[in-house]
């Protein structure tokens, strides 16, 4: 018996407080497997499709390795490989996939097209990022704060920046779901949608989680155990990136910021792939046209000791091992857990 067999994870709202607390407890359980060497094929013989629209190096490489330890055969299917979206239906593509493959990663645009997935696969679909929501980062990303601060209720986290993307769309409902307060530092027109702050304050309700939305970015990191930022123009995005700067250098997580959390042991957190220095040929452009050193987050916060970015990013292998695991593995998984 296993309560999450043949689930899809397509949105965090797919899942209650209880299961998502066990994906991320069941994670810290897979990577403490892992570190002692001790095998945990839970799906020995299953094959799985990666099917990617948008660039990866975290979610591919953690599907790919969470497969493989799990005795799985990964498969990775690009959009340039495949006839998906081009000449054949999602439908047809997910009916296709899903009488060859056990599950199906999918990585793209629209919600929708992952939801079409699962709902013709007829297997798990896992949403390795859309445009409005990152599941499987929310499961590393609560890890880590669990593996940092022992337990997740009252925790407050300040996401600061672009406050309308998929991360910052799943860290705000997450958190609300999970009882983490979560404030959201951006400018009135990059801050959550109606409908995203509607579904968090029913879920806040629930929880006893607060939510903060400001465009005050001191007021915003007041009281934070946890400064998390991502990009400020996400993949797919067609927006000026030079007014977007400008808009968001004051919600840049730099020193000055950091010490206004008020908390010592403050940590930080990014999603990756970072803006922080000059080492990549477009942050090298986007940073020169404006004389700056870094965009998002300042190269010596994100080399800090306060910095748990690399834990996060290695952190997805496990919280995607979980995530396949119990939704396609032969566990006993009882439903009295979550009654
Ligand atoms: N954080 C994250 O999803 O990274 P990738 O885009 O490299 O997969
Ligand atoms: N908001 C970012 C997240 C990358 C992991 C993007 O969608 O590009």
């Amino acid at each position: 018996m296993n309560h999450f067999y043949g689930k899809s994870f397509l949105k965090e709202t797919d899942f209650s407080a209880a299961e998502l607390n066990y994906l991320i407890d069941f994670a810290i359980h897979l990577k403490s497997l892992k570190k002692q060497h001790i095998t945990h094929q839970y799906l020995a013989g299953k094959n799985i499709a990666l099917l990617f629209e948008k660039a990866s190096t975290r979610t591919r490489s953690a599907f790919t390795v969470a497969a493989n330890d799990l005795g799985a055969h990964p498969e990775f299917l690009g959009k340039n490989d495949i006839q998906f979206g081009n000449k054949e239906s999602v439908a047809d593509t997910a009916k296709v996939l899903g009488s060859m493959f056990d599950g199906i990663e999918f990585r793209g645009f629209k919600q929708k097209t992952v939801s079409d997935l699962a709902e013709y696969g007829s297997v798990p679909v896992w949403n390795g990022l859309t445009d409005d929501w990152h599941p499987t980062q929310m499961i590393a990303d609560f890890m880590t704060l669990k593996e940092k601060f022992g337990s997740l209720k009252g925790l407050t986290l300040t996401y600061v920046g672009d406050g309308r993307n998929n991360v910052a769309n799943s860290l705000l409902v997450t958190g609300a779901i999970l009882g983490v307060n979560v404030h959201i530092g951006a400018p009135s027109d990059l801050q959550p949608t109606a409908s995203i702050l509607e579904i968090a304050k029913k879920k806040a309700a629930q929880s006893g989680a607060k939510l903060l939305i400001t465009d005050d970015p001191e007021a915003a990191v007041e009281g934070a155990d946890a400064l998390y930022t991502d990009v400020w123009v996400s993949m797919g995005e067609d927006v000026d990136y030079d007014k977007r700067i400008k808009q968001l250098l004051p919600y840049q997580i730099n020193n000055d910021l950091l010490n206004k959390t008020g908390k010592k042991e403050t940590i930080v957190l990014h999603c990756l792939p970072a803006f922080h220095d000059t080492k990549t040929t477009i942050g090298a452009k986007l940073l020169g046209a404006h004389k700056l050193d870094a965009l998002e987050i300042t190269d010596d916060v994100f080399q800090s000791e306060q910095s748990v970015v690399f834990q996060e990013a290695a952190n997805r292998m496990h919280a995607i091992k979980s995530i396949m695991a119990v939704t396609l593995g032969n566990l006993f998984i009882p439903e009295s857990l979550f009654e």
